[in-house]
């Protein structure tokens, strides 16, 4: 079975306030784009074309006015409310029937990454079978993450959510590829002290069972939660200077679609040409010129 991929864009994004007043997080911008079109091209990269954006019920029609059904790049997109934020692991009991058999990746939308190598990366992730695999970042405060520590030969030892003393420096980061079984670990799980379903506790459960890969992504790639203002603006400034500098755009679904194969050169091009005279439409049109 293919494997799918859930967006989990819910959530008050109380740490951006006021700014997410009337705006939900992963609909602000991104330096030049909105900061759901990085996990959305992430999953793409992973070779992953059918997509559930899990975001509130309030928010939800305007994700669809943005996103669509998916079909403009090849992939398959669905919606469903999170009546209230209930922790991550709420993903996997929202969207059980999205899922059914199908092993499934969740990604945080607020989790950008980048680097050289990645979509190789994720696309041997996509295709492990048997296994749940997490990816882990060196971080400088360890106290904000999930952290996972390793015995000597560099398997997992032990994940702890946002601990005070830290057994390590590696955090585990928003991306997580699970087996369809996801789906009866999350529903087994109790609300931790701050009342939530834990994906710590999901990947614990496969730890336990001897099922748990966890891949370091080195220093030669960025991970970003965009969660505060600071880290929306670094963020947001990295992804500028890449770009500027060497002229690419990072996270553009078309270009993306375009890469996997998802849509040929003919369907980039009919998009491309309403906005033609836009920067965005110019970039594409250098998308289609380049190969
Ligand atoms: C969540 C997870 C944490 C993980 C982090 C990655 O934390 O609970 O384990 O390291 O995402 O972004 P949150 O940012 O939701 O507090």
């Amino acid at each position: 079975m293919k494997r799918k991929g859930i967006i989990l864009a819910g959530g008050l994004g109380t740490r951006l306030y006021p700014l997410t007043r009337v705006t939900n997080k992963h609909l602000l911008p991104i330096y030049d784009k909105p900061m759901i079109y990085f996990p959305l091209t992430t999953l793409m990269l992973a070779g992953i074309q059918e997509i559930l954006v899990i975001t509130t019920s309030e928010d939800l029609e305007k994700f669809r006015a943005l996103l669509g059904n998916g079909s403009q790049w090849g992939i398959a997109l669905d919606y469903a409310p999170q009546p209230s934020p209930a922790g991550l692991a709420q993903a996997f009991v929202i969207g059980e029937a999205f899922i059914g058999q199908s092993p499934v990746a969740l990604i945080l939308g607020d989790n950008i990454f980048f680097g050289h190598g990645l979509p190789d990366i994720l696309q041997d992730a996509t295709a492990r079978s048997g296994v749940a695999t997490v990816f882990s970042y060196y971080v400088a405060d360890p106290s904000r993450y999930g952290i996972i520590n390793f015995d000597a030969e560099g398997r997992p030892l032990d994940i702890q959510e946002k601990p005070k003393v830290p057994k390590s420096s590696f955090a585990v980061t928003g991306l997580y590829m699970y087996e369809p079984d996801v789906i009866d670990i999350a529903k087994s799980l109790r609300p931790s002290v701050r009342g939530e379903l834990e994906i710590t506790d999901v990947n614990l459960e496969y730890l336990k069972r001897g099922e748990l890969e966890a891949r370091r992504l080195g220093r030669g790639f960025a991970w970003f939660d965009a969660g505060t203002p600071d880290a929306l603006s670094a963020t947001s400034q990295y992804i500028q200077v890449i770009a500027t500098r060497q002229s690419t755009r990072i996270a553009c679904p078309e270009e993306v679609a375009f890469y996997m194969g998802f849509i040929n050169a003919k369907e980039l091009e009919a998009q491309t040409k309403p906005i033609a005279d836009t920067p965005y439409g110019r970039y594409l049109t250098e998308i289609l010129e380049r190969n």
